[in-house]
């Protein structure tokens, strides 16, 4: 047997790390962050352990706790104190997380990302207004009537979508990230950004963001679960992936700055075509469900949570992404 090739020379200890060809950086997490208007108490959140909602008294402290690790960008996003059909919460100059805006930005030197959405203001829980669907009013004949399928309207969401965005330059964001997965939504805000000044802010698009059962925990840390049906009008099909290429390609078109893959050990396909075919910085969002799964094992003795979490934020990065929102980023920060 010719073992002239031998691969393991390069595994000995004084050497691997020489050629290791992936590595994890504090500088390139982003912490997600909760603030709450509803309560005056930090509140745990059951389903994601060591996160917490924290209410607008308490952001400070809690991007410090972020910082303090050195990770130094959050990703910001609000429970707000009421909410209703339209969101209109969402872009209320003395919201939720223009308020906790004003204070992280001028207190602290965190960079703060926020995500630009309405599920978790609008009283249904849906990502915008919502509208009967194009013909599904229609009744097979002789069939049962059936009720009309509601849907979000589309155009209308991209309007409370500029003002959000606005409203969170305004206060102070030095990023914004729209989540909701409506057509245009990109353009629309970079047009309205730059009108009212904010040529300098980038967009961090969630460029494909899929239909996923991995946001489980989120849902319950912002109280953005939809009351009735699901997202699959507006978010991506699972089984699809060149559609996640058109996808960013639109995004691309109109302007995003950082392209978004969601959820994403699941999508690591994706995360390395959108790395392959575009140029842009590709950011990936381990989301609370990867979070969560991993906790739950751990807790069970089944599996060693620093080692499962390290392997999973370094197998995102050598996929392709060069940004990882992560609830992790603290606890992996710390060790680096
Ligand atoms: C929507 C939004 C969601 C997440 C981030 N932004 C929830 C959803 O689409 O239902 C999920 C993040 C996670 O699961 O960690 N504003």
């Amino acid at each position: 047997m010719d073992l002239t090739h031998r691969p393991r020379r390069l595994r000995q200890d004084r050497v691997r790390d020489l050629v290791s060809e992936t590595s994890l950086e504090p500088a390139d997490l982003i912490a997600p962050v909760f603030v709450d208007a509803t309560t005056d108490e930090r509140t745990p959140i059951e389903s994601m352990p060591g996160h917490d909602r924290v209410p607008i008294d308490g952001i400070v402290a809690r991007v410090e706790e972020v910082l303090e690790t050195g990770v130094e960008a959050v990703m910001l996003f609000g429970i707000p104190e009421s909410k209703d059909a339209e969101g209109t919460r969402a872009w209320a100059e003395d919201g939720v997380v223009q308020e906790a805006l004003r204070r992280v930005t001028s207190e602290t030197d965190a960079y703060v990302i926020t995500d630009v959405c309405l599920c978790e203001y609008t009283d249904h829980g849906h990502c915008g207004p919502l509208e009967e669907e194009l013909g599904s009013e229609a009744v097979v004949e002789g069939g049962p009537a059936c009720e009309p399928t509601m849907t979000v309207d589309n155009d209308a969401t991209l309007d409370a979508l500029e003002r959000i965005a606005v409203s969170h330059a305004r206060a102070g964001a030095d990023m914004v990230a729209p989540s909701g997965m409506m057509d245009g939504m990109v353009g629309t805000i970079r047009s309205a950004l730059d009108e009212a000044g904010f040529e300098h802010v980038p967009i961090m698009s969630y460029a494909a963001k899929y239909e996923s059962a991995f946001y489980g925990p989120f849902r319950d840390a912002a109280d953005g679960a939809p009351s009735f049906g699901n997202r699959r009008h507006y978010q991506m099909d699972p089984a699809n992936s060149r559609e996640a290429m058109r996808e960013v390609r639109l995004d691309a078109e109109q302007g995003a700055d950082v392209m978004m893959v969601k959820p994403a050990l699941p999508y690591l396909d994706i995360v390395a075509s959108v790395r392959r075919e575009f140029d842009h910085p590709v950011a990936a969002y381990n989301v609370s469900g990867e979070y969560a799964m991993l906790h739950a094992a751990a807790e069970k003795g089944w599996l060693d949570l620093e080692a499962a979490a390290t392997e999973s934020l370094l197998s995102i990065k050598r996929a392709g992404a060069d940004l990882i929102l992560t609830y992790f980023a603290e606890d992996i920060a710390e060790r680096l």
